[in-house]
């Protein structure tokens, strides 16, 4: 395969005329005036994207040392009439979702107007079993209509969704409904994954035992494997929105712009994973917008995200971004391998989509599968392609451009996080040639910092590396974490007081575009999938013969970082195949499938420093292979260990 080109510039001819903004001098403009007039030009953007109910009093209120933001303070809006009252009307036959199953005789258009139609009845359903504004709603739903259907409907009552992933398992979904204190959720019998069926309903029964607050489950017939239902708590998705009490017509609730919209989970470097809290105001408006202009959409165009809402991609990309747009995008509920390698060109070409976003380890999966699974089918419809997860490598960026994109599509690279809530850095299409690889320049109203992570001062020279730290909040930035502001503070605000902290490091070249070098604290990213260790760690040592283990990621060819674990077992017990099948079982069903070790080493002790801490930069190194320079091991309690570690890991093929 030919190298990717150091810059591409193709695109600044290609949409010379058509996007919205056009050249780097148009960008540099309204980047300055982003930063310069933070109040004026955020009041005039959220003009533009969003309608208000009630304007705001003022633009911005923070401050980044207590981890205080606050945006639009006095504004009134609501996010379900956003995405759909406001589309109503002329137009509203436009398709909003074409959804595809897994099974591909399966799919279903749903125009505004159904969508509409549906949110309101399931608003009514929601009303009727008490949830109110304010209270948080678990949705573990697989990538069907009702998962939309679902988050428009709290979003539309003031209700907090808090979707989670339906590939993870039922020790992640009760930490959830824990955390969230949710008396609600809503779920499916099943789900259909590349031909497989997941028992969603009994994940959910397991969840439920260990959560008494929980009051009401309302599950969707997807798969037709009717599990009994209780009938007080658990009632059936079609039986409820059928039911003659049940209004059409559900009066969005007036939602302040700093009232929560959603929380989602996410995990960081250590403990628990942190319940993220979302807006209504400063997030729909940072969603709208980015999806807008990262992508260009227009109002014809076709659009996927491919990303489970599940994760944040799919909220802003796949859910409230699109919609804010009225546009048409694409859900599907299967995997890229089912029931072959070509499945996503095969429906590029039978919905003639337009820009198309995926995470580079899918393209990576793909290319190991020819070339022939593109060419098959018709992709003259796509005209950008976006990227996300993961920095991309000059193999996929080629691949996907010469075949999915044959060689005319622009490829925007987006680096952003949970945290941010949309885009962060990223390229415009026609704005400015584009460095493969390199994430290009910030988004409007980003303000980036490098800081020496061995000075404290900002990066001084080209190409240097630095830890990324943004200096101004931004509209879609997470607020808090639900119920412990003190930790959201201390693992955003507290490393360099007055600055955002990213967990990434990157470099700046001489013409000022961004390169993201990867996560500097412990959190490991498993094909764009976010995991903290100790998540990984909580679930082995629930295997009795497992005393301790610590896990860490390493590079991985397919999925940009694997999890690589190591166990210490109880005095006696054999280091078996068994113990290793049964730990990989354990973390299947506790978390999900993609949080399987890709490796466990056996060690028989851990490197741990004099009071007890364990040092996980070593083991990184230790996992990667990598036995040079593993830094000052004279802080370690027992040295001993270190040689048995390297030992053990050269005889295991991990790559
Ligand atoms: C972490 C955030 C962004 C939504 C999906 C993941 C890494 C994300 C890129 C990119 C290099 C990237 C970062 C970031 N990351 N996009 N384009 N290039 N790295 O969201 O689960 O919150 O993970 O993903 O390390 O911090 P997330």
């Amino acid at each position: 395969m030919d190298k990717p080109p150091e810059r591409y510039d193709a695109h600044l001819t290609d949409f010379k005329g058509i996007a919205y903004i056009e050249g780097i001098d148009r960008y540099q403009d309204l980047y300055t005036r982003s930063i310069e007039d933070v109040e004026g030009f955020w009041a005039e953007q959220a003009r533009e994207y969003l309608s208000w109910e009630k304007e705001w009093d003022s633009v911005l209120h923070y401050d980044f040392e207590a981890g205080n933001v606050e945006w639009f303070r006095g504004a009134v809006l609501n996010a379900s009439f956003n995405c759909l009252d406001r589309h109503l009307g002329k137009g509203d036959n436009r398709v909003a979702y074409y959804w595809e199953g897994d099974d591909p005789a399966e799919s279903r258009q749903v125009t505004f107007r159904e969508l509409y139609r549906q949110v309101n009845r399931f608003a009514g359903v929601l009303k009727s079993r008490g949830v109110r504004k304010g209270d948080r709603v678990v949705i573990y739903l697989p990538m069907i209509v009702e998962l939309p259907v679902a988050m428009l409907a709290c979003a539309r009552i003031g209700a907090v969704h808090c979707v989670v992933f339906s590939g993870f398992g039922s020790e992640y979904l009760t930490d959830r409904i824990r955390d969230s204190r949710a008396r609600t959720v809503v779920t499916a019998d099943g789900s259909s994954r590349g031909g497989s069926i997941i028992r969603l309903k009994e994940n959910v029964d397991h969840a439920v035992q260990r959560c008494p607050d929980v009051d009401t489950v309302i599950v969707f017939d997807r798969c037709g494997l009717k599990p009994a239902l209780d009938g007080r708590r658990e009632i059936w998705w079609h039986e409820a929105v059928a039911q003659p009490s049940i209004p059409d017509h559900v009066a969005p609730e007036p939602m302040e712009a700093e009232d929560p919209l959603f929380l989602l989970y996410t995990s960081s470097s250590t403990g628990r994973p942190l319940g993220l809290v979302h807006t209504h105001g400063g997030y729909l408006l940072y969603a709208a917008m980015t999806t807008h202009l990262s992508f260009d959409l227009k109002p014809h165009e076709t659009f996927w995200s491919t990303p489970d809402v599940g994760w944040i991609t799919g909220h802003t990309y796949g859910v409230y971004g699109p919609l804010l747009n009225g546009l048409t995008s694409v859900l599907f509920e299967g995997v890229p391998r089912y029931p072959d390698f070509d499945r996503y060109w095969s429906i590029v070409a039978k919905y003639r989509v337009n820009k198309f976003y995926t995470a580079p380890t899918v393209i990576r999966l793909l290319a190991q599968h020819g070339t022939e699974n593109v060419t098959k089918h018709d992709t003259s419809s796509l005209k950008l392609l976006g990227s996300v997860g993961q920095p991309i490598d000059p193999e996929a960026w080629m691949w996907y451009h010469q075949y999915p994109g044959r060689g005319v599509c622009p490829i925007i690279d987006t680096w952003w996080q949970t945290e941010s809530g949309g885009h962060m850095i990223t390229p415009l299409p026609g704005v400015a040639a584009i460095k493969p690889g390199s994430c290009s320049f910030p988004f409007m109203g980003v303000d980036p910092v490098l800081i020496d992570p061995d000075t404290g001062d900002e990066v001084r020279f080209p190409n240097q590396e630095g830890a990324l730290f943004i200096r101004k909040p931004w509209p879609g930035m997470a607020r808090t974490a639900f119920e412990d502001h003190e930790r959201f503070r201390e693992t955003y605000f507290a490393r360099f007081p007055g600055l955002f902290f990213t967990g990434d490091a990157a470099k700046r070249d001489e013409d000022g575009y961004y390169w993201i070098t990867g996560r500097i604290d412990e959190v490991i990213n498993v094909s764009g999938y976010r995991m903290g260790p100790a998540e990984v760690e909580a679930a082995l040592v629930l295997h009795p013969q497992v005393t301790e283990s610590a896990v860490v990621g390493f590079p991985h060819r397919l999925k940009g970082q694997g999890i690589y674990a190591f166990v210490t077992l109880a005095a006696g017990s054999s280091k078996s195949d068994k113990i290793r099948k049964e730990l990989i079982d354990l973390v299947r069903t506790k978390i999900g499938p993609i949080a399987t070790p890709e490796a466990i080493q056996w060690a028989d002790g851990l490197p741990k420093t004099r009071s007890g801490k364990v040092l996980r930069q070593l083991l990184q190194k230790i996992a990667a292979g990598n036995f040079d320079n593993l830094g000052d091991t004279s802080i370690i309690s027992e040295p001993a260990i270190i040689e048995n570690l390297i030992r053990e890991r050269m005889g295991i093929d991990a790559s």
